[in-house]
C-alpha cells in the first residue's frame, strides 16, 4: 500500500503547529526545512481532521501553518459560526463509523464541505464516501496543488449565511391568510410540468398583490431558474440548512425574484447530490413558512413519486395533473391517477391539465377522458412558442401574449384568482 501524501517520508516537511505530533509518533521523519509550494485555500475556511495525529501532521505539512486541524468532527463543533468550511478528512476518516459522524455533521450543516484522502482509492469507498456527502475523494499521494484545487472545486456548492434581506426590499409579513398551494405533477418527464408551472406563477404573481412563490421541488434536476434566465444565489439547500430558525424574513432572503413579473422562486439543489438530503418534512415545513406571507404557492415536482412529492401533494390545495397527448403519457398519468387514489388522495384537488393537445396529434380529447376516467380542465396546445420561450428564458404569458398557450395559462390562474377578483400587482 502506498504511504500517506509520499513513498519519500524524508521530504515530509516540520510543522510548527502541532510540536506534541513529533513526541507521540515513532515514525516520525527528521524535520526539513518548510514545503516551498504555496497552498491558497481560495478564501474558506479548511480545517483537517484525522484521529491519527501522525495523518494529520502529513496533511498539514501540505498547508501551511494557518490552518487547524481536530481528531474528530465533534471538536469542530464549538467553532462553528455559519461561515464556510472545507474538511480535509485523512485515510483514519474512512472507517465506517467516522464517515457516518461525518456524514451527520455535513447533513446538519450544508455550510461545510467534505474532501477524503484515501491510502487506496477503490470504487466501494469512493460510491461510501460520496453517499456520506463527501464531495471528492483524492488518492495519496497528493500535494498542495490538489488539495487546492479540490477546495476550488467544493467551496461553490457551499450554503453561506443567508444574506440579509437588503433594506430596500420589502419584508412582507404574514396577515393572517394563508397561501394557496398548487402542486404540477405528472408522471411522465417532458410534459410540461415545468412550462405550466413558471407560466402559471408567472400569470398569478401578476395577478396578485401579495407574493407569489414558484417552489422547484424537482430536487436533482430542478430546472426553473434555467427557464426564467435566473442565477441563483440561494437554493432550497440554504432554507433546509437554516430551517430551525426559517421564518418568513430569513426565507424572503433566499428567494430570487423574477423582476418582470415580482414571482419569488425557491430554486432547486444547484447539484443533484444534495437532493437525497432533503425529505418530506423538511419541504413542508419550507411550504408552511411561504404560506404565511404569500397568495399563491407553486410548485414544481420530478416526473415521479417520492416522499417530497407525496408530502407536497398532501399539503397542496389543488394539484395540476400534466398530461401530453400521446399513448405513453396518458397510460403514466392513469397508473399515476391509480397511485394516488391508493393513496387516498382527494380525487376533488386534482386537476387535469392535457398539454399539446390539438388536432394534429391524432389523439381525441374525449377518448382520453375516458380511458383516465377524468374531464380536462384546461387544454393547452402544442406551439412552437413554448420552446422558444423557454431557450429565451421569457415565459409563453409574457413573449406570446396572444397565443393559444398563454390563453390557456391565463385559463388556469382565472381557476385560481379570477382576474376582476385581484388587485393587478403593483411592480415591486
Ligand atoms: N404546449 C407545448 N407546446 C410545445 N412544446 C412544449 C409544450 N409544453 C412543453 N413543451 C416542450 O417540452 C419541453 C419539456 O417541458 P417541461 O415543462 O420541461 O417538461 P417537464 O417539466 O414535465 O419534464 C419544454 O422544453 C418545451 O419545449
Ligand atoms: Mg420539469
Amino acid at each position: 500500500m502506498s504511504n500517506f501524501f509520499t513513498d519519500d517520508t524524508s521530504s515530509i516537511p516540520e510543522v510548527d503547529s502541532s510540536p506534541e505530533v513529533e513526541e507521540a509518533s515513532p515514525a516520525t521523519p527528521t524535520p526539513v526545512a518548510p514545503s516551498s509550494r504555496t497552498f491558497d485555500s481560495a478564501g474558506v475556511n479548511v480545517v483537517v481532521i484525522d484521529p491519527d495525529e501522525f495523518a494529520r501532521k502529513r496533511i498539514l505539512a501540505q498547508m501551511g501553518d494557518d490552518v487547524s486541524s481536530f481528531a474528530g468532527p465533534e471538536e469542530l463543533i464549538p467553532f462553528l459560526n455559519g461561515e464556510p468550511i472545507v474538511l480535509i478528512l485523512g485515510p483514519s476518516c474512512a472507517a465506517d463509523d467516522s464517515l457516518s459522524n461525518i456524514e451527520q455533521l455535513l447533513h446538519k450543516h450544508r455550510e461545510i464541505g467534505a474532501i477524503l484522502v484515501v491510502e487506496e482509492l477503490t470504487t466501494n469507498l469512493l460510491q461510501q464516501a460520496l453517499r456520506s456527502g463527501v464531495k471528492d475523494v483524492l488518492a495519496a499521494p497528493v500535494d498542495g496543488g490538489q488539495l487546492t484545487e479540490a477546495i476550488a472545486r467544493v467551496t461553490p456548492g457551499l450554503a453561506t449565511p443567508a444574506a440579509a434581506t437588503p433594506d430596500d426590499l420589502p419584508v412582507f409579513e404574514s396577515d393572517g391568510d394563508v397561501a394557496h398551494v398548487v402542486t404540477v405533477f405528472s408522471t411522465k418527464g417532458g410534459a410540461g410540468k415545468s412550462v405550466i408551472a413558471t407560466n402559471l406563477g408567472v400569470a398569478l404573481a401578476q395577478r396578485s398583490e401579495k407574493p407569489v412563490c414558484l417552489v422547484d421541488a424537482d430536487l436533482q434536476f430542478g430546472d426553473i431558474a434555467v427557464m426564467l434566465k435566473l442565477a441563483p444565489q440561494h437554493t432550497i439547500v440554504d432554507a433546509v440548512s437554516s430551517l430551525d430558525r426559517l421564518d418568513p424574513s430569513l426565507i424572503q432572503s433566499l428567494l430570487i425574484t423574477h423582476e418582470s413579473s415580482g414571482l419569488k422562486i425557491l430554486p432547486a439543489p444547484l447539484e443533484p447530490a444534495f437532493a437525497d438530503q432533503i425529505g418530506a418534512a423538511e419541504m413542508v415545513q419550507i411550504i408552511e413558512v411561504l404560506k404565511s406571507f404569500c397568495s399563491y404557492v407553486i410548485v414544481d415536482t420530478p416526473a415521479y413519486f417520492n416522499d417530497v412529492v407525496l408530502g407536497m401533494i398532501e399539503i397542496s390545495d389543488d394539484v395540476l395533473l400534466v398530461a401530453g397527448m400521446d399513448i405513453p403519457n396518458i397510460k403514466n398519468v392513469k397508473i399515476g391517477l391509480q397511485t394516488l387514489r391508493l393513496l387516498n388522495t382527494p380525487m376533488e384537488k386534482l386537476r387535469l391539465v392535457l398539454n399539446r393537445a390539438n388536432s394534429k396529434v391524432k389523439l381525441d380529447v374525449t377518448e382520453v377522458e375516458r380511458t383516465l376516467q377524468m374531464s380536462a380542465d384546461i387544454l393547452v396546445p402544442s406551439d412552437i412558442v413554448v420552446p422558444q420561450s423557454v431557450n429565451r428564458g421569457v415565459p409563453v404569458v409574457q413573449s406570446s401574449k396572444r397565443s393559444g398557450v398563454a390563453k390557456a395559462i391565463e385559463e388556469m390562474a382565472d381557476i385560481f384568482c379570477p382576474e376582476g377578483a385581484s388587485t393587478r400587482r403593483s411592480r415591486r
